[in-house]
């Protein structure tokens, strides 16, 4: 069988879906009742390798998007294994991880113009025990992502979005057994997401 971390969570999304506010709700609710230690991550990291990531979503630095997926998955070795405050060494303390994003979104993103086999090769990274999908229709992603005013990222294109979902959809619909799928209906209220949510992770 893949290696699954347990205790590992991972929130999965389109840019605008709202899973960066499901991953705080869940990572309080867990964190409140005091009987865990939780730690909230996410990926493009905010260390040299994932801070190098965000230069080129914001344009401040060009690449090759073969040389953006490898960035990624580089950054993602980082996140899981750094000494410091890597994921295994949170994990192995007694943490629960949660993570606003994943390898999954290496291959749903960078599957849109990149062979989807060499992906999986340079992500060959463990599961987490449960993996979370905040589905939202890319158009009303697309609507969340203009009203924040915010310079719109490499990504941020209607087109471009509709693709990684179907690539997001494909992947989901192959994972290893053991791995905890839950896909949750991004335009429910968000108190509806959440408890949801928090039924699913039984920890
Ligand atoms: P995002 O979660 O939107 O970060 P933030 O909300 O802090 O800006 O991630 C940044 C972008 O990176 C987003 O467009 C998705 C993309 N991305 C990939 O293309 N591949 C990956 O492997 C990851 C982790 C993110």
């Amino acid at each position: 069988m893949k290696d699954i971390l347990s205790s590992f969570v991972v929130f999965e999304g389109l840019d605008g879906s709202g899973k960066s506010t499901q991953a705080r709700i869940l990572s309080r609710n867990l964190a409140s009742g005091g009987r865990h230690d939780v730690v909230l991550t996410a990926e493009p990291t905010d260390r040299p390798i994932g801070t190098l990531v965000r230069s080129v979503l914001r344009h401040q630095v060009t690449t090759t998007s073969r040389a953006l997926a490898l960035l990624y998955a580089a950054d993602r070795s980082d996140h899981l294994y750094n000494g410091e405050s890597g994921i295994l060494k949170s994990l192995d303390e007694g943490s629960i991880v949660i993570s606003d994003r994943y390898f999954y979104s290496s291959l749903a993103y960078q599957g849109v113009t990149e062979d989807m086999s060499w992906l999986k090769t340079i992500n060959d990274y463990p599961h987490p025990e449960y993996v979370i999908f905040v589905d939202t229709p890319a158009i009303d992603c697309m609507k969340r992502i203009d009203k924040r005013g915010e310079e719109k990222e490499l990504f941020d294109r209607i087109d471009y979005l509709e693709k990684v979902r179907s690539n997001f959809l494909s992947v989901f619909s192959c994972l290893p057994d053991g791995v905890r799928f839950l896909r949750v209906d991004g335009l429910a209220p968000l108190e509806d997401q959440a408890e949801r949510i928090s039924r699913f992770v039984n920890v």
